[in-house]
């Protein structure tokens, strides 16, 4: 790879998920891309975009419009929605859709040319469009990653962990970060954090292990405020199979779209299959703690079709030795999308002067208390294109930047110990007593940017003394009469210990 001060000066996109490669599509600029891992390899997966099944939301049905897909958006996000953010984004949903067969996505389509659409919770139209039918993110991921590879101004750097900004009169200046096991510092003046979710930081989680929002600790070491931290979206239908801690595998809400039902062990239903994710997740929660388990049931909906409909995942039930055509899917809830992150502007600069940050790490105000599924391609597409648009405007001169006076933190598997915590303490359904308590043993762990990020989670749901979204207190059940973001600055966390 080219030596790093060739690079000096240009834009930095850390994290090579779908938020990052469309930011360093679409900017003209040369920049550099910083990858946690391969940047064309799924497996083991790096960015939770690869996992993505169902699909990219978005109005391109005759039967529908951005204002009705706005209007479902509104209505999941419960109150916490920018509804200017909200019409911008379902406003881009069909040119998004456009964008990407433009960069080599081929979408699924029917025999006469028209995008099959899938429907998935809380959506009052079919509109997930997808590709490699339940494998749209890897095909959407394969797509873009084989397009940065022939675009020569876009330097991939892999195997690339950002550690923190330097910043000089409280704008950014550079980067630490930890090439290959080398401490690297790189001037910069625009950076673009893109760096995922917090799902690695619980027990049960569909997502990548490293997804334990390091962005977001280095944007809040930065001075950026996290906003909207305690809502985590938990996902209904997770694969419950496989190892204790490792990733459990997605079972896509298009399977209920398709009429999959939810049944316990005796084989009742016991929920409304497409009320809005966070409902679903905690009648599931609520059915298992009651002792019982909770299977889906492609069986009679979907028959013999569920191989041709959903590949992906008849692929990873088969190598947990579950064949859905014959057998209930064993799941349970996971933690699955963060809404909450740090707060950007409807340009996607946080309150850093040179900072962005894009996708899951962002909070745009799209999502609200709880994202509309599929919304989150859509909204890592939209931004995407946005910043890297933005970063076209901002050449600003770069100064030498100081290296590192003694080696930095290495970036390490948050302890199993603390993902437990989390899933127990701030899982689909938490009480005051059970945050303080979570609360106190997550500050006694070591300080790390896992430990900051939990922290800033338990401490917003502490504080969000009502249930909305995602976010569901037993002690305080009712929704406030008034919907009120949360935001938190590093003074408000590192004031805990
Ligand atoms: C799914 O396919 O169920 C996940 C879709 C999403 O999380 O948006």
């Amino acid at each position: 790879r080219p030596a790093l001060p060739s690079l000096v000066g240009q834009p930095l996109i850390v994290g090579a998920g779908l938020a990052g490669v469309m930011t360093a599509l679409s900017t003209t600029r040369p920049c550099v891309l910083l990858c946690a891992g391969r940047l064309d390899e799924i497996r083991p997966p790096h960015a939770a975009s690869w996992l993505a099944q169902g699909g990219l939301a978005a109005a391109v049905g005759v039967d529908d419009t951005p204002a009705l897909h706005a209007a479902d958006t509104l209505a999941a996000g419960a109150g916490l929605c920018d509804p200017d953010i909200v019409r911008r984004v379902t406003d881009d949903g069909p040119a998004v859709v456009g964008r990407l067969a433009g960069l080599g996505v081929a979408w699924d389509r029917n025999p006469d040319g028209s995008l099959q659409r899938g429907l998935e919770a809380a959506h009052a139209r079919r509109r997930i469009v997808h590709a490699g039918e339940d494998a749209t993110g890897a095909v959407i991921m394969r797509a873009l990653a084989a397009r940065v590879r022939r675009t020569p101004r876009i330097t991939v750097i892999e195997h690339a962990h950002a550690r923190d900004l330097v910043l000089h009169d409280g704008a950014v200046a550079g980067l630490r970060a930890v090439i290959a096991g080398t401490q690297v510092t790189m001037p910069a003046t625009a950076i673009v954090l893109a760096t995922g979710g917090v799902g690695g930081l619980f027990a049960d989680t569909t997502n990548p292990a490293g997804a334990t929002g390091s962005g977001l600790a280095i944007a809040a070491r930065a001075g950026a405020v996290l906003g909207n931290m305690e809502f985590v979206q938990f996902h209904p239908t997770a694969l419950s199979a496989g190892a204790d801690g490792q990733r459990l595998c997605l079972v896509s809400e298009a399977v209920r779209g398709e009429g999959a039902t939810l049944i316990d062990e005796t084989g009742a239903r016991f929920t409304e299959e497409l009320a809005t994710r966070d409902t679903v997740s905690r009648a599931v929660w609520r059915h298992m703690m009651a002792g019982h388990t909770v299977y889906l049931d492609a069986r009679k909906a979907i028959g013999a079709a569920f191989t041709q409909h959903f590949p992906a995942i008849s692929a990873l039930c088969a190598a947990h030795g579950i064949d859905p055509l014959t057998q209930p899917i064993p799941v349970r809830p996971a933690a699955h999308y963060h809404m909450g992150g740090v707060v950007v502007d409807p340009a996607g600069r946080t309150g850093v002067p040179g900072l962005w940050a894009s996708g899951e790490v962002a909070c745009t105000g799209l999502h609200g208390a709880n994202r509309l599924a599929s919304n989150s391609l859509l909204e890592a597409v939209s931004f995407g294109t946005w910043i890297g648009q933005a970063l076209d405007g901002h050449d600003r001169p770069v100064r030498p930047v100081p290296g590192l006076a003694a080696p930095g933190l290495q970036w390490t598997q948050p302890p199993v110990g603390l993902r437990r915590l989390m899933s127990r303490y701030a899982g689909v359904i938490r009480s005051g007593a059970e945050l303080e308590a979570g609360l106190a043993q997550v500050l006694a762990q070591p300080e790390s940017d896992a430990r900051l990020v939990c922290a800033a989670i338990m401490h917003a749901a502490l504080l969000r003394t009502e249930s909305r979204g995602g976010h569901f207190r037993s002690d305080y059940p009712h929704v406030a009469p008034t919907a009120h973001a949360s935001r938190l600055t590093l003074a408000d966390i590192a004031h805990l210990s």
